[in-house]
């Protein structure tokens, strides 16, 4: 268990703990509600039916349709409807039963209703697991720019229980780990180590949980709403978040660690040629990536929008580029400011690697 301003309970043993929480609740006349989508109601929700013994308490599920189109202002809308039919109130609590996507919806529906309810968090994807549930950052999307509206609200408590990525598509898996070697770039290059040998099997990745989960916690600790060093989390992002927002207001059809990998790619690469990063980093990393992940095509051809969606995110001030780049692993440098000219030259490497 990880103990900081707010608990994180991880394996099977978390089962009983869950539903002490849910007695204490139940028993102090407060109403609970779980947050799923519809394949964590199916997948998910049995399972901790049958380990908490759910079933036997009064709680109230509000299921929103999954995907990131849907982590919309007009979801959310949708959730606090519910909230206000069964009668919430400001003692009422909201768990968040799903990937990244539910449980950064569901704490920014929380962080507002009634002025902030509690809420926790059970993340149900290896993604949400390592990085989405733990440091408080919440959101939607809006006008297709990812994460535009949101808080900084922690949950009271997270939940890990790594059986439930058991029904986890393998596409799912693999995008998670783009953030998973995140960590190995900026906060614990052991990580790379491990990720070179890494074996697809379900125990591989519980083992990559604990390890993500400290490394979060060690920078969101010391600053929560990102005035510094908490930046560094967003190595691979800022590239990463552009592609991303392209590919949602295109309708195209992909992940967030996807996106995030071809981001780290593109940063890795400025690395290279900004802050003297060896350049075997990179080649290791591009023969990871080429090994787990597909090259975006239509990066290509779309530079300049993408371009224009990295210029307006909101980790930019003052008409710059802002980016985190590494000289070394572990050594992340945060507000480093590029020109669109070296920033396009980055997306012209990513480009050339395309067959
Ligand atoms: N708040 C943060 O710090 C932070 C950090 C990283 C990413 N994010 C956000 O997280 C989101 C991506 O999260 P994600 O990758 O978990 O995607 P997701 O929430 O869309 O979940 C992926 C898919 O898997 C399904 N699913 C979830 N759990 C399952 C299970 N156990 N078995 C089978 N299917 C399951 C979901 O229904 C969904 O279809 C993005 O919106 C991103 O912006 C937030």
């Amino acid at each position: 268990m990880f103990k900081n301003d707010h608990s994180i309970f991880i394996g099977k043993e978390a089962y009983e703990k869950l539903h002490q929480l849910l007695v204490s609740y139940i028993d102090d006349g407060r109403q609970v509600f779980f947050l799923v989508d519809e394949n964590t109601y199916k997948l998910c929700l049995p399972i901790l039916i049958n380990q908490c013994n759910l079933g036997g308490f009064n709680v109230i599920i509000i299921e929103v349709p999954s995907g990131e189109k849907y982590k919309s202002l007009e979801t959310v809308t949708g959730i606090w409807e519910q909230l206000t039919i069964a009668g919430a109130d400001r003692k009422s609590i909201l768990f968040n039963l799903g990937g990244g996507i539910i449980c950064d919806m569901g704490g920014f529906a929380a962080s507002c209703y009634n002025r902030g309810i509690d809420t926790i968090h059970i993340p149900t994807t290896l993604l949400s697991m390592v990085d989405a549930s733990v440091g408080g950052k919440t959101g939607i999307d809006f006008k297709a720019y990812k994460n535009h509206i949101g808080t900084f609200y922690q949950p009271k408590a997270i939940f890990i229980f790594p059986e439930l990525l058991e029904g986890l598509p393998e596409r799912q898996l693999k995008a998670a780990l783009a953030e998973v070697i995140k960590y190995g770039f900026i906060t614990d290059p052991e990580m790379l180590e491990t990720m070179s040998s890494f074996i697809s099997n379900p125990a591989f990745f519980e083992q990559l949980i604990e390890p993500c989960i400290k490394s979060k916690l060690e920078v969101t600790t010391d600053d929560p709403l990102e005035g510094g060093r908490r930046k560094i989390l967003n190595f691979g992002h800022t590239i990463g978040h552009a592609i991303e927002s392209f590919a949602l207001s295109k309708k195209i059809d992909l992940l967030h660690g996807e996106a995030v990998a071809a981001g780290l790619l593109c940063e890795l690469w400025l690395s290279v040629k900004f802050k003297d990063l060896d350049i075997s980093i990179l080649n290791n990393y591009f023969e990871f990536y080429t090994k787990y992940f597909d090259f975006l095509p239509f990066v290509k051809g779309n530079e300049d929008e993408v371009l224009h969606r990295m210029a307006f995110d909101k980790k930019n001030s003052a008409g710059q580029l802002l980016f985190v780049l590494i000289s070394e692993p572990g050594k992340p440098i945060w507000d480093v400011p590029l020109t669109e000219e070296q920033v396009m030259e980055s997306l012209t490497y990513y480009n050339s690697l395309i067959l």
